[in-house]
């Protein structure tokens, strides 16, 4: 059950996957979900911010137009044209990148709240004429991708060539780098789990035909202790590749 704070009626696509209650008065404190004219979005008591998934808002607007020079693009050895799996979709960032550079994503989250934010932003993205050809390269689904990926590779037959994955990172103390809206983002998903990452990981490294490609900060630690094949290196972030290891 998902609660949206509005003052007008939801509409049609939004209560399709989820059973939603509309509230007025919004909660004492903390993040929550709110609706109005410009579409879902994530807000904070007592701040103005909110955090929304707009595809056609300035950075993906950069990152779609130049986003093929983007290492992420390069990580996933996008001109060979692979099918990617993101299993961690947050608000769907990545995922858009590769999308505008002509590649068919499966995208997968498991916070119903930002599976909510996703959705409202790739249907706005589909009534956008400039950018709905990219929205129909992404599709969304709902749950814990380490079960979720299995389920899919059954029902289609078909398997990434890449398993993608940013999972949360254990945020440092004081990071100015951390926007106050995106604040809010990790205060709805809670920082890295050991275990989630562990799971997902065996899981993105059964499934992948090609590599896992997983994201860290340029001097995170690898995800659970595993040093990668190798790494793309860029001036914060860092991808490294993982050879897969099918079942
Ligand atoms: C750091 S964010 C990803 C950001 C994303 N790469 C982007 O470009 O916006 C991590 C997201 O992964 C989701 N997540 C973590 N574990 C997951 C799992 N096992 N299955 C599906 N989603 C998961 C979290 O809920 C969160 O939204």
């Amino acid at each position: 059950m998902l609660t949206v704070y509005t003052h007008q009626s939801l509409p049609a696509y939004l209560l399709d996957f989820a059973t939603i209650e509309t509230q007025q008065t919004l909660p004492e404190s903390g993040v929550y979900l709110f609706y109005d004219d410009t579409g879902l979005s994530l807000g904070k008591v007592g701040q103005k911010g909110k955090v929304q998934v707009d595809f056609t808002a300035g950075a993906a607007h950069y990152r779609r137009t130049k986003g093929g020079g983007e290492l992420i693009a390069k990580a996933v050895q996008h001109t060979s044209n692979p099918l990617i799996w993101d299993a961690t979709g947050g608000l769907g960032r990545d995922s858009w990148v590769l999308a505008s550079q002509g590649l068919s994503v499966h995208l997968f989250e498991q916070n119903l709240a930002v599976y909510a934010l996703l959705y409202d932003g790739l249907t706005r993205a589909f009534r956008q004429p400039e950018i709905a050809q990219i929205a129909t390269n992404i599709t969304l689904h709902y749950g814990d991708a380490s079960e979720e990926m299995g389920k899919l590779a059954q029902q289609t037959t078909i398997k990434p060539d890449v398993v993608y994955l940013d999972p949360m990172y254990p945020e440092r103390k004081k990071s100015a780098a951390v926007k106050k809206e995106m604040a809010y983002f990790h205060e709805l998903v809670g920082q890295s789990e050991p275990c989630n990452d562990e799971k997902l990981f065996q899981a993105a490294l059964i499934y992948a035909k090609k590599r896992v490609v997983v994201k860290r900060p340029r001097l995170g630690e690898y995800l659970c202790q595993q040093k990668p094949a190798y790494q793309y290196l860029g001036k914060s972030t860092r991808f490294d590749v993982y050879h897969p290891n099918p079942a």
